[in-house]
């Protein structure tokens, strides 16, 4: 399915939108959701991390590991997979900006850290790498984004070796068709729209040769990220990013109603290469 946004229009968005959104997400530059188990204390940024240490926990990525990650946004999990588990890491990313922050960033780090890791300007619809070429494909809120995802997860299956895992989390549509407020203020803002539901994702990955290992319904942590963004964005409101900042506050206001109407989901699925 191709929806009607384009790669060109996300790159733009995430080319320009860099510097607000460290403004109050995330300094470094991450830009996931939160896994808001007994460990993080309800605090969003260990949250964050949180995900990133399940993630990996559940995919198994150890030394051996040749890790792709699609949407490597400023390439931070890419250098905490790298650094934790010295494992190699690809990282890849529509945005130019994105990608060259996160050479930059890999470039002050230890030549045995830099050895593990390798940044390409690119699309998760055509991916410039060979066939079976990694153990684990990673992807962290970036599979939503792409207007043809159908494309985007079968390339994943192409470069994975046989028995790899994909590791992945992705927003949802629990029902076909949502409200003019969730239209407006989720789907439309972020320049994105999705024909899975939580098993339709899994249905569309076995058909093009996964076999699931793992799959688990995030959406009560994603209303809980938005929650606390919201509420981090309202703190950072001051200044030249004052009208920018409210207005997120506000969408993300309605980010939290989209999940609790159930016209909004959050996913997290392992799965194999069979
Ligand atoms: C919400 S950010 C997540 C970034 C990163 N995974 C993280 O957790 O911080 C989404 C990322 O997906 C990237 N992206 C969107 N469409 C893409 C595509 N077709 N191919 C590769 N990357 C894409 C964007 O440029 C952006 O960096």
């Amino acid at each position: 399915m191709s929806s009607r946004y384009s790669e060109a229009e996300t790159e733009r968005f995430y080319d320009e939108e860099d510097a607000i959104y460290r403004s109050f997400w995330d300094a470094e530059g991450s830009l996931h959701w939160g896994y808001f188990d007994e460990t993080t204390d309800g605090d969003f940024m260990r949250a964050s991390a949180r995900l990133d240490e399940v993630m990996a926990a559940k995919g198994g990525i150890d030394t051996s590991s040749h890790v792709l990650d699609l949407g490597c946004g400023n390439g931070n999990t890419s250098l905490w997979l790298a650094k934790t588990y010295g494992c190699r890491v690809t990282g890849i990313d529509l945005s130019s900006v994105r990608v060259n922050n996160a050479r930059e960033m890999a470039a002050r780090e230890a030549e045995k850290v830099q050895r593990l890791l390798r940044f390409e300007h690119g699309s998760a619809t055509d991916l410039p790498f060979d066939d079976g070429e990694f153990t684990h494909v990673w992807s962290q809120a970036t599979i939503y984004h792409v207007p043809d995802k159908e494309t985007a997860l079968q390339e994943s299956r192409r470069v994975l070796k046989l028995g790899g895992l994909l590791v992945l989390d992705d927003l949802l549509k629990p029902m076909p068709v949502v409200s003019e407020q969730s239209r407006q203020y989720v789907y439309d803002r972020l320049l994105f729209d999705t024909p899975f539901s939580f098993t339709g994702y899994q249905d569309y990955l076995k058909e093009i040769g996964f076999t699931i290992v793992e799959a688990e319904d995030l959406s009560g942590y994603l209303r809980q990220s938005y929650q606390h963004l919201g509420s981090k964005a309202r703190h950072h409101a001051r200044g030249e990013l004052e009208e920018k900042l409210t207005a997120l506050n506000f969408a993300y206001g309605k980010m939290v109603e989209a999940v609790e109407r159930d016209e909004l989901g959050w996913g997290l699925y392992i799965a194999q290469a069979s």
